[in-house]
């Protein structure tokens, strides 16, 4: 089942919730196509979601289904790729803590991800395995040696610590590990429907894979578009409006998307109208993913096996680094 002749990939998702539009657009989308050429592996990284959520275990217990049924539904394939728990695979926390003794302090105070969330994360939350987190990214990407990391542009900075790390282990012990090159998506990143930048589930913002017609419909309704258009017949912004973002990313009719924003440009036509062309649009993108999940939700034991697989492709793998390294590192079989 696993093609040992493809190219490795490794790529994952903290599970501190269940997916919307957001993680459709900037990175499944890109996983679905990945699959088809390439030895997958979709990493649930429960061990990372412990840095911010060590708190809230319930939750991550919780999105790691959700995820799960998320990727299930918008049609990653068990058959094709591999879902894996870290948490199951207990190499990635050896790998992480062996790699951690190379790994200069200097390269955590410098990332640039790592600084802008600590700056941001609430005092007591700034644990030493927060701190930690691009380290045992580092370990999930060179675990299964992976070739490729597709990753949004916030993340190629632990890449990039990843490719120092393999090199400085290879050069100090022996060659084990590749360096990953970062396959960063093509897709812009889909703004909040509140036009305030990033999307987040604690903002309202989103619009989530699971959401059904009517709750399509309702935050459709409410987004925010240009906020000087008081009226139709005043000409509007299209850069930067959230609603027209969306049109570009899921409205398939390239026509009408483009005789609506001549005629918002124009002043030439009402929010409704593109607002429940918008709506259509999404809830024809979510039809066949909602039918999925339905399917799915009714039978948990396929969404179980689809991980239970997965951590099973990637078993021999992640042993066979683990041993190597301890090999090369000379580490452990003292006695007999
Ligand atoms: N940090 C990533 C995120 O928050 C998730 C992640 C964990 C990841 N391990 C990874 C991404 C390894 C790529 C490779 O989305």
């Amino acid at each position: 089942m696993v093609d040992e002749n493809k190219k490795r990939i490794l790529t994952g998702i903290r599970p501190t919730g269940a997916l919307h539009l957001g993680h459709y657009v900037g990175a499944l989308h890109n996983w679905i196509d990945l699959q088809e050429e390439y030895n997958c592996y979709f990493l649930i990284a429960d061990y990372q979601a412990l840095g911010d959520h060590f708190n809230d275990i319930d939750l991550i217990r919780k999105s790691v289904i959700d995820v799960t049924i998320d990727w299930l539904s918008v049609g990653l394939d068990p058959a094709k790729s591999s879902f894996v728990i870290q948490s199951y695979v207990p190499e990635f926390a050896e790998l992480t803590m062996l790699l951690s003794f190379i790994t200069p302090l200097g390269m955590l105070e410098r990332n640039p991800t790592l600084k802008g969330e600590l700056d941001s994360l609430e005092i007591e939350k700034r644990t030493v395995g927060f701190y930690n987190y691009p380290m045992s990214q580092v370990a999930d990407i060179l675990l299964p040696r992976a070739q490729l990391v597709p990753v949004g542009d916030d993340q190629s900075p632990h890449v990039e610590m990843t490719r120092e790390i393999a090199r400085k282990f290879n050069r100090m012990f022996g060659e084990v590990f590749l360096e990953p090159d970062t396959l960063i998506g093509k897709v812009p990143r889909l703004s909040g429907t509140d036009g305030q930048g990033k999307m987040s589930k604690s903002k309202g913002n989103v619009i989530m894979l699971s959401d059904d017609e009517e709750t399509v419909n309702k935050k459709v309704k409410s987004m925010y578009t240009d906020p000087n258009r008081i009226r139709a017949d005043i000409p509007g912004k299209v850069e930067g409006n959230p609603v027209f973002e969306y049109h570009d990313a899921f409205n398939k009719d390239l026509e009408q998307v483009k005789d609506f924003k001549d005629r918002y440009q124009k002043g030439n036509i009402g929010d409704v109208e593109v607002k429940t062309a918008l709506a259509k649009s999404i809830n024809q993108f979510l039809e066949p993913i909602r039918e999925k999940r339905v399917y799915y939700e009714n039978n948990i034991s396929l969404v179980e096996e689809s991980l239970n697989n997965g951590i099973t492709n990637i078993k021999p793998l992640a042993s066979q680094t683990i041993e190597l390294v301890r090999e090369k590192m000379k580490i452990s079989k003292y006695i007999r």
